[in-house]
């Protein structure tokens, strides 16, 4: 498997160079870190360059022999263009970081398959909607915040079942209306601030044992719901809404 990882790294050598200096063609100290650490990890099943300054396309295409990768994560990056859909036909993939590049385009339909767990693309520039067959899957962490997806995930991304911890949407387009939504008893992190989520906080949430909540920066309006584990979300977690009022807010009575 090793020979399908020399091309990675003369793809890395030849764009950051080109990119980054093109007049001397000498890699910076960053592109020479990140590198070294490719390097390291020639045949691994695991890929993390974390906070190397690679820049230019995620460089799958000389991924494809590396049936065996499991984690690939590229953060804090120069990654631009978009998330190319052969990650999708990496059978082992579970793990995937690419927050905190500059990724901008679509999420492919396809990348979340079999033994896939975590989808951490934050802080990028990704836009459309979130593939509606990611419900079916037991993922158990999605990070898509800050960036500018639309459209409405709650049909595929909620469910009672499923054996999600973490939903992270915050600083999004995101429009749906939240009243009838059931979220994942096993849920812990919930963000769904700054986006243009409508109806009413859901009832469901009452069953949710949360750590953290936050819906703050949406167009929530109505009576926030009482009882159970409602009762551990102070006011900061809703603030800035339409019209949301009851515990931890002032009372619904009074004209609102
Ligand atoms: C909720 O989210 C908003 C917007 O992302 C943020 O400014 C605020 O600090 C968050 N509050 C809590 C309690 O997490």
């Amino acid at each position: 498997m090793s020979n399908s990882w020399i091309p990675l790294l003369f793809l890395i050598v030849f764009s950051t160079c080109t990119t980054n200096s093109p007049a001397t063609m000498e890699c910076d100290a960053g592109d020479r870190a990140a590198l070294l650490k490719i390097k390291a990890q020639l045949g691994n099943p695991d890929l993390d360059i974390t906070g190397t300054s690679i820049s230019g396309p995620v460089p799958v295409a000389y991924l494809a022999g590396a049936t065996g990768l499991r984690t690939l994560v590229i953060s804090d990056s120069k990654l631009a263009g978009s998330i190319p859909p052969s990650l999708a036909e990496l059978p082992n993939l579970r793990y995937v970081d690419l927050s905190g590049n500059m990724l901008t385009g679509t999420i492919p339909p396809g990348l979340v398959h079999g033994e896939f767990r975590f989808l951490i693309l934050s802080c990028n520039q990704l836009t459309g909607e979130i593939p509606s067959c990611y419900g079916g899957d037991d993922i158990d962490t999605v990070d898509l915040s800050h960036n500018r997806l639309t459209g409405d995930p709650s049909p595929f991304l909620f469910g009672i079942t499923r054996p999600t911890t973490k939903i992270d949407l915050s600083w999004n387009e995101l429009e749906f209306d939240m009243t009838g939504v059931m979220f994942p008893h096993h849920l812990r992190f919930l963000d769904l601030s700054h986006n243009r989520i409508a109806g009413k906080v859901a009832k469901s949430l009452m069953d949710v044992r949360l750590e953290h909540f936050n819906v703050s920066d949406n167009e929530l309006c109505g009576e926030i719901p009482a009882g159970r584990f409602m009762a551990s979300h102070g006011a900061d977690c809703y603030a800035r809404n339409r019209c949301l009022c009851g515990t931890p807010l002032p009372p619904c009575n009074g004209g609102l």
